[in-house]
């Protein structure tokens, strides 16, 4: 199988860190113009500049913007009004006790993880249906299928996405343009870093949290470890390239066989 986005132009959202950079990066090495975006200028302009390193060929472009707002959706959409991917991975995710949780909070989460999605999907997918062709990837989560008591609000957003995805995937039904969600498990990320720091404080480094977090909130891993970006990339571009063409609809599982269920 040969796997190649030249002259492919791919967004990545929230692609300064993380799944969204490691994804990033994969899709210029295999030859896409990459957009990348995040809020954080500065952060931004590092993330692009790694890009580039990692892959001198390809066109980086950078645009910065809050795509939880539809201020921000249109900045993104002004920029490159064409792509021929989008991969809506900007996302936040926390612990808390569920009972405790407040409006605003649910609204947030809600911006940010579904919304911004919705909002960019219906920016680009007219153009991609009339051109025959695209891809559209929502990063989604284990948590979307078997959500934990600590995540309610982020895996209910998750699960929101699945049906979106679907949603989406049928309005663009015999069009070219697949939808689809990818549902990654725990995966070593600088937002990981912060929430298992904040569920373990007592472990002495990342590498003894991540085992204990695994051990202790994730027992049914069958990897028994975190994922890394870079695994989680690999099905995101599989699933956004030509190969998938049948590929629509679907809910895609890298998670290490946390989900017990046989299907998602
Ligand atoms: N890590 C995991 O274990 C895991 C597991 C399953 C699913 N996921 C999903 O994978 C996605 C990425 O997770 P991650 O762990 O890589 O996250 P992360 O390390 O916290 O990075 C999040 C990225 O999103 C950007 N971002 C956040 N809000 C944004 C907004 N409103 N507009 C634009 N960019 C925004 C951040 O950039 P700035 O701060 O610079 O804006 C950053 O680049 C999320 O959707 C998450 O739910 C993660």
């Amino acid at each position: 199988m040969h796997i190649d986005f030249t002259g492919r132009t791919v967004l990545v959202t929230g692609s300064t860190m993380g799944i969204g950079l490691a994804t990033a990066t994969a899709f210029a090495r295999t030859g896409a113009r990459t957009v990348l975006n995040g809020r954080d200028e500065e952060r931004l302009k590092a993330a692009a500049d790694s890009v580039r390193a990692a892959a001198p060929d390809a066109e980086v472009l950078a645009v910065a913007a809050d795509v939880a707002t539809a201020e921000g959706a249109d900045v993104v959409f002004e920029a490159v009004p064409e792509v021929d991917v989008l991969v809506n991975n900007a996302g936040i995710f926390a612990s808390a006790p569920v009972l405790e949780i407040e409006d605003a909070e649910w609204r947030r989460f809600f911006e940010v993880n579904v919304l911004s999605g919705v909002r960019l999907a219906r920016l680009y997918m007219p153009g991609m249906m009339a051109r025959r062709h695209g891809r559209v990837v929502f990063v989604s989560s284990e948590t979307a299928i078997d959500t934990p008591l600590d995540m309610v609000h982020y895996g209910t957003t998750k699960t929101a996405q699945l049906s979106v995805a679907l949603g989406l995937a049928k309005a663009a039904a015999g069009t070219g343009v697949t939808v689809n969600s990818v549902l990654p498990g725990p995966t070593h990320t600088e937002g990981s870093e912060k929430y298992i720091a904040a569920l373990i404080p007592e472990a002495e480094s990342f590498d003894a949290a991540q085992r204990e977090f695994i051990a202790r909130f994730r027992p049914t891993s069958l990897l028994r470890r975190m994922i890394e970006p870079e695994e989680v990339a690999n099905l995101i571009l599989y699933t956004s390239s030509d190969l998938a063409s049948a590929t629509t609809g679907a809910a895609l599982k890298v998670e290490g066989g946390t989900v017990t269920s046989l299907v998602p």
